[in-house]
């Protein structure tokens, strides 16, 4: 094990450790690229190279087991849950081939280039909807009533979940994202369990229902493969992480952006410079710092020895502003040439599936938001904050007025 007393370490419970790592960051690329964290129990990468090579190499990097923390989860939680005590486990972030081959393989039926390409009028007639409603006020906060719905919204309709289970699903989701992937106190454990188990009998019932009666949706496409290809449990997860892929990364990169283009006086984005300037907003301030993977073996890095089992963090948001391939990276240039060569995505046989969904949408967002709301701007004065997270880059809050 390495120890650099003088460089620090991340503070999950700082506020820098999420919004401006990028000083620390830096010191770690040039001093210590393979550096063992007291506070996160994981070495982490940082250079752009290695953490392209590790996401390029499940064997030695493995994602069984990497997603969830829930190991945290008390002896009474774990009996409330039962057999889902160990949900995600067969999540397909969540796996190595030759189980990920597989799921991958389903899932991806269902993110063809022409059914995302189909999702693109839904996206933007949902944003329109709610301009409709929200250009009036002349305020509003971007992150509660402007970035959320309009993804939220596709996601429930591309799954199959109708309309009026909106907001029960919103909920439900959000419970069992804390319950597996934060730590909770015992108390608040229980009563997350509980939601989430009303909420997996609800997809359950979802899952029946398309089973009996199939439609045009995620959910009736993924059922139809129940004994071929997957399991019950598998479809299970699959809806709802997708659920929360739409529900919360697409939203908080779209927050991340508009605060970035509008704090550099870009606002509104022409049109022809809006899928580059998306680029490098997720290569500046990406949604997603980075993946967890466990080594499989003792692997040497730069003189270090990552003994084998240890959790490795593989940080693509110190990747995207690695100089050695992003010159001058924490400046902002709208038309930075290798801008979407950034990691945020992920890399290699786990790169994000819903990428080409999370682009259009972004890019979506961005010309009907720039069309609407050409004035926006951001309230003076207020504390920008984000939530505090391990793995994701989100704000609280975006007082914005037009
Ligand atoms: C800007 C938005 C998004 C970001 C930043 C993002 C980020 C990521 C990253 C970093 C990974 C790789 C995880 C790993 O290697 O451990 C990933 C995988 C994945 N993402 Fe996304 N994602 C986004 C949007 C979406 C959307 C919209 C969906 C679905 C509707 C989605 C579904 C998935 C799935 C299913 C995987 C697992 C793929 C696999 O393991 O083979 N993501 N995403």
């Amino acid at each position: 094990m390495t120890e650099h007393a003088t460089l620090g370490d991340f503070d999950v419970s700082a506020a820098w450790h999420v919004a401006g790592p990028y000083p620390f960051l830096a010191r770690l690329r040039r001093e210590a690229p393979v550096f063992r964290s007291a506070q996160l129990g994981a070495y982490v990468l940082t250079r752009y190279a290695d953490v392209r090579a590790a996401y390029g190499d499940p064997r030695r990097f493995s994602s069984k087991g990497s997603l969830t923390i829930s190991r945290s989860l008390t002896q009474e939680t774990r009996d409330k849950l039962g057999e889902h005590g160990s949900f995600l486990s067969s999540f397909v972030a969540n796996v190595d081939p030759p189980d990920h081959t597989r799921l991958r393989g389903s899932v991806s039926r269902a993110f063809t280039p022409r059914a995302v390409a189909a999702l693109e009028q839904e996206f933007r007639r949902l944003n329109e909807d709610l301009l409709d409603r929200l250009a009036p006020c002349g305020a509003a906060d971007f992150v509660t009533e402007i970035g959320h719905e309009p993804s939220v919204k596709l996601t429930a309709r591309f799954i199959g979940v109708p309309e009026e289970d909106e907001a029960f699903v919103q909920a439900h989701v959000k419970d069992w994202f804390q319950l597996f992937l934060s730590p909770q106190p015992p108390q608040r454990q229980l009563e997350l369990a509980a939601s989430f188990l009303d909420y997996l009998a609800y997809v359950d019932r979802l899952v029946a229902e398309r089973a009996a009666r199939p439609r045009d949706d995620f959910t009736s496409l993924m059922t139809s493969l129940i004994g071929a290809e997957l399991t019950h449990r598998e479809v299970v997860e699959l809806i709802s992480t997708i659920l929360l892929g739409g529900n919360d990364t697409v939203p908080n990169q779209l927050g991340n952006t508009v605060l970035r283009l509008l704090r550099e006086g870009r606002w509104p984005v022409p049109e022809p410079l809006l899928a580059g300037a998306s680029e490098e907003c997720m290569r500046i301030d990406g949604a997603s710092l980075g993946s967890f993977r466990y080594a499989t073996d003792d692997v040497v890095l730069h003189g270090v020895t990552i003994p084998a089992g240890s959790l490795v963090l593989l940080s693509t948001d110190s990747a995207g502003h690695d100089e050695s391939v992003f010159p001058e990276p924490e400046r902002f240039l709208i038309d930075r040439p290798n801008a979407a060569d950034h990691l945020v995505f992920g890399y290699g046989i786990h790169f994000c599936v819903g990428a080409a969904l999370g682009r259009l949408q972004l890019r979506t967002a961005l010309e009907v938001l720039g069309r609407r709301l050409p004035g926006l701007r951001l309230v003076p004065g207020q504390e920008i904050a984000y939530r505090r997270s391990l793995v994701g880059r989100g704000l609280t809050g975006l007082l914005v007025k037009w």
